[in-house]
């Protein structure tokens, strides 16, 4: 039997936690927690001595107290090629794109370079207590390949696709139409469902793809209805401005999107930030997911994610880091700046629902609640190991800290890499084996 016990501080979600402390319906907190897995599969959450009471004697324990267990962190928007385009001194989008993005991504047509990439990316995501993501390749059907052949030898849960691209990028980053919709079909044969791996057909967004692209792109859905759609909506003035000469007969940016039939409850939308009120209520009625990408919307310079008024239209969200827009691989920097986002807005981003939100609740917005993003019994054994005194810095707060929701506040406000102890994929620890490695 491949069982074993993790105890520790253990923190799981059930519903998104609305107010403060009191919301306890929303997650369940155990002090001396344990969680038995076996086969890499949640088999029993409980407190450490009831586990042990039910036939646990004679199985491992790793010990983690006084450390907290959480699901592992899911980023629902980041772009794998794009680990040397952070901290490119670029102002707006289009200019970062043109300047640095394209320039970069090219280099994913060399041999040996997607899988050097590939190595180091899931490296970052382990260090950093990320065990899902929603990822973008670049236009090279090589750069899934190596994507997918990485996170399958790791076995870890990933949504990924190659980038459609066929016009206003360097020809070096085009695709056609036919050539997109062929390797993404490929690609989806050999990948999807293939261990953990599952694809996300990827227009890389309305600018850069001819209405013939998009059309494709639309007939790629039809066929994979299963399958998750990710692009880029309203992150930009200049970029929305585009779309609208490019489409004269578009109503606004997000009908370019419903009109090839792109939107529905497995399409993530980056970013969302000058948005319409009809555009609001088209996302709301598709089911799409407007996603907040925090440290790339303030490096970018794109603007600020209005959380509460895409709620009140009733859109659901997700929150992620965005690299190589973002600045952070880290899901705990990603809550800290998208606190300060909304803070500046008058809007409350109470720590529980931060961990909610990078654990059950992005695991919602990618359709994947009950498989990761909790520890209900049956779900997949990603787990992330959290230390609020990570730092010296940590540890002088931390001595003043009383209570749990103050102790996840201290984490995301001041933590990062650091403070993330081990993280497990299906079960098995994989951060103190990546040290070992290096
Ligand atoms: N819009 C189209 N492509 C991109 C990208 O790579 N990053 C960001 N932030 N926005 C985009
Ligand atoms: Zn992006």
């Amino acid at each position: 039997m491949n069982d074993v016990i993790l105890r520790g501080r253990l923190l799981t979600f059930h519903d998104e936690p609305f107010g403060n402390e009191d919301d306890q319906r929303c997650f369940t907190y155990l002090e001396d927690g344990a969680l038995l897995i076996r086969d890499g599969k949640i088999a029993a959450v409980d407190e450490f001595a009831a586990i042990q009471a039910g036939g646990g004697e004679d199985i491992d324990v790793i010990d983690h107290r006084p450390h907290l267990i959480l699901p592992g962190f899911i980023d629902c928007h980041i772009h794998f090629p794009q680990m040397q385009v952070v901290a490119s001194y670029a102002g707006a989008l289009m200019e970062w794109l043109n300047r640095y993005t394209f320039v970069e991504e090219q280099k994913f047509g060399n041999q040996g370079h997607p899988e050097m990439i590939a190595s180091a990316f899931f490296d970052e995501l382990i260090r950093h207590g990320t065990t899902t993501a929603a990822a973008y390749c670049s236009v090279h059907k090589s750069s899934a390949q190596a994507f997918f052949a990485e996170a399958h030898a790791r076995n870890m849960r990933m949504i990924a696709g190659k980038v459609m691209m066929d016009r206003n990028a360097p020809d070096g980053l085009l695709d056609t139409a036919q050539s997109g919709y062929d390797d993404s079909q490929a690609l989806i044969a050999q990948w999807h469902g293939k261990g953990r791996q599952l694809y996300a057909i990827t227009p890389r967004f309305a600018p850069t793809s001819s209405p013939e692209q998009l059309e494709m792109t639309g007939a790629l859905v039809r066929e994979h209805p299963d399958l998750h759609v990710q692009t880029h909506l309203c992150e930009n003035a200049g970029e929305i401005a585009f779309v609208a000469e490019l489409f004269p007969w578009s109503r606004d940016y997000t009908d370019v999107y419903e009109h090839y039939g792109l939107l529905g409850r497995r399409t993530l939308l980056g970013h969302c930030i000058h948005m319409t009120d009809r555009e609001i209520g088209a996302l709301a009625e598709s089911g799409a997911v407007a996603v907040f990408c925090p440290t790339s919307n303030l490096f970018i310079g794109s603007g600020l994610f209005d959380l509460d008024r895409l709620r009140q239209g009733n859109v659901r969200n997700a929150i992620a880091t965005d690299i190589g827009g973002g600045t952070s691989y880290s899901m705990l920097r990603t809550l800290d700046e998208g606190y300060k986002v909304l803070n500046i807005q008058g809007q409350r981003y109470h720590p529980l629902r931060s961990f909610y939100q990078a654990t059950l609740g992005n695991a919602r917005a990618l359709a994947l609640d009950g498989v990761i993003g909790t520890f209900a019994p049956g779900a997949e054994a990603d787990c992330v190991v959290l230390n609020a005194n990570a730092t010296a810095a940590m540890r002088v707060r931390m001595a003043t800290v009383e209570t749990l929701v103050e102790e996840l506040f201290l984490l995301q406000t001041m933590g990062d890499d650091r403070a993330v102890e081990e993280v497990y994929i299906a079960g098995k620890g994989a951060k103190r084996a990546l040290k070992q490695r290096v």
